[in-house]
């Protein structure tokens, strides 16, 4: 038998509404990166040859920026999951298509391969537990059937189809809405096969999904730690940019980029946590596309080197040196911007400020310096 070539596709383009984030649940933080970033990350095996995402349109840029470290291609979804998945489908080259929520970041590659077998041996693979609470149909509060608990099943994600099989049904259902893949498959191909699904495989749906302590994403060992200083000294100015806010001051800081000190600390920090070059290696002073850079750009780049590496910030702890500007006004918006470039909640971000009783160049009001330090975890 040939080789058979195997896509996937991962939906997300829905808008989290059960979740009640102001965003797409899919960007929520979960252990150090979007909770999309962990889905993606485990069809990222030589067993699947491509990958189609799918984004609503307010979410294109951001999904597609966590598709590109892993090649996957990003599409854009339609209002309801069905129409998300016939516009990815047109996108699909494989013989195979691997259909996966990306709300359900802990799928494990071994159902991932199981699914693919079953497709090969049986034409289709569905994910599926059987149920053990005892199931019942109501209405207006009153039992009016009962189903039989042996043959009734929960289905998950991944669900697997021979392309041309799924294409075909897809294209027949017209504008039909369906909750899932089988439904379409089953109406018009054939009854499709249920394989074992996985209890640990939940759709993060509600908030409280999100605030499990799911065994997947606990962090047992590869804890590293980084260290960053830097130092600019005042120039012509009116304005200081410091852990990402403008703050008022006599002077400005000389700098090729914005002059932020304490990000420049923090990146640095970051790199050597994970045995990465420093900044100047990433982000060259001669380079003019640096010239006057937003630091907080550069910062949202080093975290994908980091998850490039798996690695994310687990905590970080900054103290700044400067005569002037009086910095503890605006502490709480520095932790507030750092900590949402980092994934990490604000307790996890302290930032101290001091003076230098007058010593050295601190002391003098030539320069402000910065110092950091940080831990990563393995994701
Ligand atoms: N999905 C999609 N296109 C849509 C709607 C949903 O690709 N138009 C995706 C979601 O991003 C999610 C998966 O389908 O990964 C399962 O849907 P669900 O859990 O219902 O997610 P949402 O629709 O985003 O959530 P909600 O229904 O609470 O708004
Ligand atoms: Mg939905």
């Amino acid at each position: 038998m040939k080789n058979l070539k195997v896509s996937a596709i991962i939906c997300a383009a829905g808008k989290g509404e059960r979740a009640g984030f102001s965003k797409n649940k899919l960007l929520t933080p979960v252990a150090g990166a979007p909770a999309l970033w962990h889905t993606l990350k485990k069809f990222d095996i030589p067993e699947i040859d491509d990958v189609i995402v799918t984004s609503s349109a307010c979410d294109f840029e951001e999904i597609s920026s966590l598709c590109k470290p892993f090649g996957f291609k990003t599409v854009e979804g339609g209002k309801t999951r069905t129409q998300s998945v016939k516009n990815a489908l047109n996108s699909v080259t494989g013989d195979i298509v691997l259909i996966h929520d990306g709300a359900r970041p802990f799928v494990k590659k071994e159902l991932i391969l199981s699914c693919i077998d079953a497709v090969k041996k049986y034409d289709s693979g569905i994910c599926a537990l059987k149920l053990t609470d005892t199931v019942v149909s109501a209405a207006f509060g009153q039992i009016t059937d009962r189903l039989d608990r042996e043959c009734t099943y929960r289905l998950q994600t991944p669900q697997g189809f021979y392309t041309a099989d799924i294409k075909r049904a897809y294209a027949l259902a017209g504008d039909k809405t369906y909750t899932d893949d089988s439904a379409v498959y089953c109406e018009f191909i054939s009854p499709a096969r249920i394989i074992d699904g996985d209890e640990e495989n939940v759709k993060l749906t509600f908030k409280s999904d999100f605030l499990r302590d799911i065994p997947a994403f606990s962090v047992s060992d590869g804890e590293n730690v980084g260290f960053g200083v830097d130092v600019h000294s005042f120039c012509e100015g009116d304005k200081v940019v410091l852990g990402g806010i403008e703050i008022p001051c006599g002077q400005g800081l000389a700098a090729h980029s914005d002059g932020d000190v304490i990000i420049h600390a923090l990146m640095d920090a970051l790199l050597s946590s994970a045995g990465l070059r420093d900044i100047g290696h990433y982000f060259p002073v001669d380079d003019a596309a640096y010239a006057g850079a937003d630091s907080k750009e550069l910062l949202k780049r080093v975290i994908l080197l980091l998850r490039e590496k798996s690695y994310a910030p687990a905590n970080i702890s900054i103290t700044v040196q400067a005569e002037k500007p009086r910095l503890s006004p605006y502490i709480g918006k520095m932790v507030e911007v750092l900590s949402g470039i980092c994934n990490l909640s604000k307790e996890k971000v302290a930032v101290s400020a001091g003076t230098s009783e007058k010593l050295g160049f601190v002391g003098e009001g030539l320069g402000i310096c910065a110092y950091a330090a940080v831990t990563v975890k393995k994701l």
